[in-house]
């Protein structure tokens, strides 16, 4: 029987700068958490795409001397080379350009302003707005939310520039949806917004003064025109967010698409645009008649060598350069297991040569290494039979089929890709510590009977550890399972166990090592 649909959505990115390794830590997150999901049964449904609208991108194309369509067109095809690069998994890539979405968004406008507030007012009311703008942001802010600048002038509280705007807009009743935002939430650990300490954030800024939300502009013309009101475009964030469900299907509610898929199950975001997608974007749902997300978890952010990323400091890291100078598969589990999933974090040349060399060459890439040769040279490179099992192959097999129970628990319901991975590794250090007490080597002599049980047994434990590894590491762990000799339809999550046991006799090929050590003169102190 298959096991429910699973949607995750990746924040779409804003085309005005190229992808760096920020973009490509969200989208890993998804991709791994969709490939595992995929592994384990589901019908995974993985979303990401990019935000091509408002006055951020406007700017940029103008600043490229490039009439704007040209550019997105351009800058979008940088970040579907991304996907590519990094060995993504989507399903879709949505542009927020496309038919299908203006249709979608000009959809929902018309559903939100045909409904009333839980007040019994119109959730869409024209006024005019007078505020502060951030561009850089794409938000608006109170005077009470700004800070003050090095030169005693304004700025968001990102630290990014403000300007005052006074236009004809457009406004959401987004406080009268206060109640039903909090019911939302539902109780601390209710899992609607991870981890917990962003969910109390999220639920004080509901607590507080909630003001109705401008979602139209009237000063610029790069976005998506609000129906019967040409002369306004909508909030390019209220354009941005509706990606979720034209990916889905909407408006065809009946589409098997979105009967399948809405409503996402994670919509993994950073810690930056939390308060977009944890109360503007339900609250548009829930004004529209629509289920809001089941779940939204924001993650930290990386720096590098400790000083914040920027285009200005000259230290951004492109996903492209580090993935030609460490490998994809490396670069993929340096970024989820060097950080625990939603704290800050920090990217440095050091680390990253400490982890391939320790734990993905010695710990991984020797075990397998050391047992698969073992296995061609003394056992005519077929796999060995097992005969009587001891206590200790017992224990080693027992913990193998214990693994995925807590894998799954970390990667689906805690999205602790960084804890998943310590037990993956708990079990790498258990499998060789189970090989050098066992002494295969010394059995080829004194009982070769014995030696093969033991290769068995950790040729077993090996093929667990790469069917598992496999969302983290896709590549290298089809080649680790090819050298085991596992057909391709025998490395999903239904073949672990004993059930899926490696066939004693198969024919295996000439190991090669998965996991090279890096070797240069930085590394060396
Ligand atoms: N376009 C909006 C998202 C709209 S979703 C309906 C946007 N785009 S973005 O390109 O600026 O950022 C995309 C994602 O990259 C965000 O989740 C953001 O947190 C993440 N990161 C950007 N820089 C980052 C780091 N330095 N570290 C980790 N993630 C960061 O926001």
């Amino acid at each position: 029987m298959r096991k429910p649909a699973y949607y995750v959505t990746t924040p779409i990115y804003y085309v005005n700068d190229s992808p760096h390794i920020g973009h490509a830590y969200t989208s890993l997150a998804c991709d791994v958490l969709a490939r595992f999901m995929r592994l384990d049964g589901h019908d995974a449904f993985f979303l990401t795409g990019t935000d091509e609208h408002g006055q951020k991108v406007e700017k940029s194309a103008a600043a490229a001397a490039r009439p704007p369509k040209e550019f997105v067109d351009e800058v979008s095809g940088r970040f579907r080379d991304l996907t590519e690069l990094m060995n993504f998994s989507n399903d879709d890539f949505i542009r927020t350009t496309e038919a299908r979405h203006i249709r979608s968004c000009q959809e929902l406008w018309r559903r939100i302003a045909a409904n009333q507030s839980p007040q019994g007012r119109d959730n869409i009311y024209l006024d005019t707005y007078g505020g502060w703008y951030s561009v850089r942001d794409e938000a608006f802010y109170a005077d009470s939310e700004l800070i003050k600048g090095a030169d005693g002038g304004k700025l968001a509280p990102s630290g990014a520039p403000v300007e005052w705007v006074e236009e004809p807009s457009y406004f959401f009743r987004l406080g009268d949806w206060r109640q039903r935002l909090l019911d939302y939430y539902g109780a601390p650990g209710s899992g609607t917004v991870m981890p917990e300490s962003r969910r109390n954030e999220v639920v004080s800024f509901v607590e507080g003064e909630l003001f109705d939300l401008s979602i139209s502009r009237t000063s610029f013309s790069w976005g998506i025109p609000v129906p019967d009101d040409e002369a306004h475009i909508m909030y390019v964030w209220l354009d941005a967010l509706t990606n979720y469900i034209t990916a889905a299907g909407f408006p065809d509610e009946e589409s098997e698409t979105y009967k399948t898929f809405w409503p996402a199950d994670l919509h993994m975001v950073g810690k930056d645009i939390l308060r977009f997608h944890a109360v503007y974007w339900p609250a548009f749902l829930m004004a529209a008649g629509l289920a809001p997300p089941k779940r939204v978890f924001a993650h930290g952010w990386w720096t590098n060598e400790s000083e914040k990323i920027s285009k200005s400091l000259g230290n951004v890291i492109e996903p492209a350069d580090i993935v030609e100078r460490y490998g994809l598969d490396q670069v993929r589990y340096f970024l989820l297991r060097e950080v625990p999933f939603g704290n800050d974090g920090d990217f440095s040349h050091r680390a990253m040569v400490g982890r391939i060399n320790s734990e993905l060459a010695n710990d991984f890439g020797n075990l397998a290494q050391r047992v698969l040769s073992m296995i061609n040279k003394n056992c005519a490179a077929k796999m060995p039979q097992a005969a009587e099992l001891s206590e200790a192959d017992s224990a080693l097999l027992d913990a193998a089929h214990g693994l995925a129970g807590r894998v799954r628990s970390e990667i689906a319901e805690n999205h602790a890709f960084h804890e998943a991975l310590n037990e993956i590794w708990a079990f790498v250090r258990m499998a060789n510590g189970y090989v050098a007490g066992q002494e295969p080597w010394a059995l080829k002599k004194t009982d070769p009977e014995r030696m093969a049980t033991v290769l068995n047994v950790a040729a077993e434990a090996i093929r667990h550890l790469a069917i598992l590894a496999q969302p983290f590491m896709p590549e290298s762990c089809a080649k680790m399972l090819d050298q085991l000799g596992v057909p391709d339809d025998a490395r999903d999550f239904s073949c672990l166990g004993p059930d899926g046991a490696l066939k004693p006799a198969t024919k295996l090929p000439p190991p090669e090592p998965v996991f090279p050590r890096f070797v240069d003169d930085a590394a060396e102190d």
